[in-house]
């Protein structure tokens, strides 16, 4: 493909319109490229979502796994009762026709079920090991050399998922080497027994349409009246000083992630995985580029390397 042309260190304005990737407004992108690059790595930080935009969605034609759809919990009663909720609950969350006040309910609705089953059904975090060992999951390629700069120039990399954060980690523990500093993860967490057998879920639950309140206030739950119960990675008011965003996501609501945060300049990347022709229109014209057919992460380090 064109991108692999655009691979070298150069995201060169050439790249722009190849097949792979498309931008709608490329005046402005280079303003912004010359922005942030002049603020420097202390003032950017990096959101991203998980699934299908640090993860391939299609892996070998079939669609890769989500951190929810992975999971199998040892108890095939209750992965169908899951199953059953994503077949009733996944047709609204995709349907345009329901005001967002009435979808929010739903989702409310879909993920407290989903997590009442999870306890119920009885997790162990064994069966997440076991789930994640097995799963059609894989990162793009480039995801790896992504996370490797970032470390290098100290910027911070959040996650943020309505998916689960304990499956994420464990993905990140099997299919990464090593552990990343700079890397906050913010997603449903879960909170085992002393036997390891799940028994709740802690903080705000995070959902599709509740991702666009301000990330780093949703670290906060995690600290309850008796102190601190999960120390961050990061600091997270070191980090609302990071004026400067890199945004990646596969979705338009993915932008929704920087809400919050009364960022300066914000170069928004949009992974568009499906249905190319009926959405790269509002594709393009919501996020600064746009990355075509399930492309490797190389697209977004090349545009890292002008930014830092
Ligand atoms: P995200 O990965 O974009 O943050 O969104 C999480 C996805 O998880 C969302 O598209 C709906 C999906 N999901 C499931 O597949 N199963 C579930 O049980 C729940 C609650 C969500």
């Amino acid at each position: 493909t064109r991108v692999a042309v655009c691979s070298g260190r150069q995201f060169s304005m050439d790249c722009i319109g190849s097949e792979n990737m498309v931008v709608g407004d490329i005046l402005s992108l280079q303003s912004k490229i010359a922005a942030i690059r002049a603020a420097g790595p202390s003032k950017l930080q990096v959101i991203a979502d998980f699934d299908a935009t640090l993860t391939k969605y299609n892996i070998n034609g079939q669609r890769g796994q989500t951190s929810h759809a992975l999971l199998q919990q040892g108890n095939p009663e209750y992965d169908l009762k899951r199953q059953k909720l994503y077949d009733n609950y996944h047709p609204l969350e995709i349907c345009p026709a329901i005001p967002v006040e009435e979808k929010t309910k739903l989702m409310e609705e879909w993920w407290e079920k989903t997590h009442a089953l999870l306890v119920e059904g009885g997790l162990t975090f064994n069966d997440i090991r076991k789930s994640v060992a097995n799963a059609r999951m894989a990162f793009r390629d480039g995801v790896i050399e992504l996370f490797q700069i970032l470390e290098k120039k100290n910027v911070p990399l959040l996650i943020f998922s309505a998916g689960l954060a304990d499956i994420i980690e464990e993905v990140l523990r099997q299919k990464i080497q090593r552990p990343f500093k700079n890397i906050e993860i913010v997603s449903n967490r879960m909170v085992f027994d002393n036997q390891g057998n799940l028994s709740s879920f802690k903080g705000k639950t995070i959902h599709v349409l509740n991702k666009n309140e301000h990330a780093l206030d949703m670290v906060a739950p995690l600290h309850d009246e008796m102190g601190v119960v999960d120390e961050p990675v990061i600091d997270y008011v070191a980090m609302k000083r990071r004026t400067n965003v890199l945004l990646l996501g596969d979705h338009i609501g993915d932008l929704g992630m920087s809400d919050g945060l009364s960022y300066e300049t914000r170069i928004s990347v949009g992974f568009l995985n499906d249905k190319i022709n009926e959405s790269l229109e509002s594709y393009s014209k919501a996020f600064d580029v746009v990355l075509l057919n399930d492309a490797p992460m190389s697209g977004v380090v090349d545009l890292l390397y002008q930014l830092i």
